[in-house]
Order: C-alpha cells, then sequence, then structure tokens
C-alpha cells in the first residue's frame, strides 16, 4: 500500500481508495439475501446481545447455540443472573472454554443491578468499564442493542480489513491496531449499523474465512486490494507463535466403593470453578512413588495403575497429564473442602477443565 492511497498519520483522517458508502451499500445487500438467521438477532434487547456477544468471544456460532438457549432458560433476565451462585453460572458454562468469560458475565450482571437500576449503558466507554467487555464488544452492543454507529473490531472483521486494504504489517501490531480501528470506523455506517455490524459478522464468518476464502461471491469483491494484488493467500500477516511452557502433572482417580473423588478450583483465578481430579506437579521420575507419597497418611491404597496420558494447551503453558487409577482400602470415606466424592457413573455430566475432561476416555482403559 503506498502513502498516497492511504493517509493516516496525526489528525488526518485516513483517505479510503474507494468511498466507505459503496462498501456498506454492497455488503448490505448481499446481507439481505445471504445473512444468516441466528437467534440472538431478532431482538434489540441489551441483554440477550451482551450474553450472545460474551458466548462468541473465540467461540464459534455453532458451538454457541446450545449454550446460549440453555443459558436463558435458567437466567431469562439480568436480574435472574445477578442474584444466582456463581457456581451455578459456571456449571452452566462448562464446555464453552474461556471460563473468565462466566465469571465476568456474573460481575457485570451484579454491577448493574446494583448501581445502575438493571440497565445497559449505552456509551461506548461506558460498556467498557463492565467486565469483559472491550471495545470491539462494546462496540457490538452499542450498534446490535442501541443501533449506535460504533465500530467493531473483531478477528473475522480485522481478517477482512487486513485484506480489503492489503496491509502489510502483523495486525496485532500497535501500528496495525491503530490502522484497523480507524478503517473500521470509517466504514461503518451512521444509519443502519445495526445490520451492518451483523453483516460484516456474517462476511468473515461465510465468505472471507481464514482459509479458501469465497471471493468470487464476496459483494466488496471489487474493491478489496488484497484481491487486485493476488495477495488474499498471504493475508494477513501471521504471527508467529509465542513459545510456552510445558508443564507435567499426575492426576489420580482415587476410587472408593464405585465413587471417586474430585474436587473444585477455588472461584477466582485460573480455571475458577471448574471441577478436576485431585493431582500434583511433579518431576520426580517414579511416579508411583510420588503416589504413595501423596496419600500416606490419609488413604490406604490396594492398587494403582496407569490410566494413560492427555495434553491440552491453555493460553499460557501446555499442560501435559498421567492419568493414574488409585483403588482404595474400601473406607468410609470423608470428603474435605471442596472435596466430594462422586459416583464414577456421573462423571461426565460434571464441568471439568479442558485437560482432565480429555481424561474421561481414559477411565474405561
Ligand atoms: N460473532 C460475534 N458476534 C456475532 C454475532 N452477533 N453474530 C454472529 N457471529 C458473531
Amino acid at each position: 500500500m503506498t502513502d498516497s492511497e492511504i493517509k493516516d498519520e496525526g489528525n488526518l483522517e485516513p483517505t479510503l481508495p474507494f468511498s466507505p458508502r459503496v462498501f456498506s451499500e454492497h455488503l448490505l445487500e448481499w446481507y439481505k439475501l445471504a445473512g444468516r438467521e441466528l437467534p440472538w438477532r431478532q431482538t434489540r434487547d441489551p441483554y440477550l446481545i451482551w450474553l450472545s456477544e460474551i458466548m462468541l468471544q473465540q467461540t464459534t456460532v455453532a458451538a454457541v447455540i446450545g449454550y446460549y438457549r440453555r443459558f436463558l432458560m435458567r437466567f431469562p433476565r439480568l436480574t435472574i443472573l445477578a442474584s444466582a451462585p456463581l457456581e451455578e453460572v459456571i456449571d452452566l458454562w462448562a464446555g464453552l472454554g474461556y471460563y473468565a468469560r462466566a465469571r465476568n458475565l456474573h460481575a457485570t450482571a451484579q454491577e448493574l443491578v446494583e448501581n445502575r437500576g438493571g440497565e445497559f449503558p449505552q456509551a461506548v466507554d461506558e460498556l467498557m468499564m463492565l467486565p469483559g467487555i472491550g471495545r470491539s464488544t462494546a462496540g457490538a452492543i452499542a450498534a446490535l442493542a442501541f443501533d449506535q454507529s460504533a465500530p467493531i473490531l473483531d478477528g473475522n472483521v480485522r481478517r477482512i480489513l487486513c485484506r480489503v486494504f492489503a496491509l502489510d504489517e502483523l495486525p496485532r501490531s500497535g501500528s496495525a491496531d491503530k490502522k484497523l480501528w480507524k478503517w473500521a470506523e470509517s466504514l461503518t455506517p451512521q444509519h443502519r449499523t445495526h445490520d451492518y455490524t451483523q453483516a460484516i459478522m456474517d462476511l468473515g464468518a461465510l465468505i472471507c474465512t481464514p482459509k479458501s476464502p469465497r471471493c468470487d461471491q464476496c459483494p466488496v469483491e471489487s474493491l478489496c486490494l488484497a484481491r487486485s494484488r493476488n495477495l488474499v493467500d498471504m493475508l494477513p500477516m501471521k504471527t508467529p507463535r509465542k513459545k510456552i511452557p510445558t508443564r507435567h502433572q499426575l492426576a489420580l482417580l482415587l476410587v472408593n466403593r464405585e465413587r471417586c473423588l474430585i474436587q473444585r478450583r477455588p472461584p477466582n483465578g485460573l480455571l475458577g470453578g471448574l471441577w478436576e481430579f485431585p493431582g500434583f506437579e511433579t518431576t520426580q521420575e517414579e511416579p508411583f512413588a510420588a503416589i504413595r507419597q501423596h496419600c500416606a497418611g490419609r488413604r490406604s491404597i490396594s492398587e494403582v495403575r496407569l490410566l494413560g496420558h492427555a495434553r491440552h494447551t491453555y493460553s499460557h503453558f501446555h499442560l501435559e497429564v498421567d492419568f493414574y487409577r488409585v483403588d482404595l482400602v474400601p473406607y468410609d470415606g470423608i470428603a474435605e473442602g471442596t472435596e466430594q466424592w462422586l459416583p464414577l457413573v456421573d462423571l461426565e455430566q460434571l464441568p471439568l477443565h479442558g485437560a482432565h475432561k480429555k481424561l474421561l476416555p481414559l477411565i474405561g482403559a
């Protein structure tokens, strides 16, 4: 891209290589014919829109729909969500991942009920002060619930704009971020912002996909610089994967009279409120000795057997888990603190965190 095409330094408005009106009109025409019907699209209720936007952060529409419906059956209104115990919110979220979202949802509901009479603010900067609402989510709520001309810049829109403007920078760099927000703002129309916002989301999901985009069906193909320069497959530029550490853990299926011991993690912090098998991180070479040491004084072991391994990647580390079945000499097991003895057959229903969910198929082994 040359400087004569797009100037975005200082206070100058970026000069676009095409009219934003043409862009939004093409997009809106296409959306009328090809837009998806989704459960959160027939409403302007900010509660329903906020919930869908939070669920859709880093999660696909297909994965969200069932959760969205179940969540609303249990928490049909903001006040009901605000007065529910956090554990119940987390239980309904189980399997959707990124559990900080569930904690933030609950905190936002309480904040709105306690301090704002149960009403959502309409201004983007006020929405952004609520837990779990960043600039793009705030823009989406403002546009979808209040029809304000507020831009969004989620992953899909970033990809579209990187291609339309042939941005030759890493899209997460500070300088790219500024450009992308300016372009997003310039393209967002003053009217019909609700439909425009849904339309650009659908363009990213259906046409301008990460792999094999359907450029021949794209309503803004004629405006797209990546298309005319034959750069579509190269954009957006790929951010090199960051190296993250690997942690090793032994997890234990402690079995006592057809029940196993499980424990709930504290509500705040990593994987807060989710369930897990007892376990410990170890560098010890001799796992059987480590397990005996772990149980010593509390439980008598009759047999220990390796069930298998699982690996799961969280945002900041990989977790490698060795899973052992430890049959105990039967006793009237007492569960302490957040522990519970759960019938083995009930494990499938439990909101375990991702790495330990992967252990379930090993139990029959
Ligand atoms: N992704 C984020 N928000 C969305 C919405 N409202 N519809 C479809 N996909 C989305």
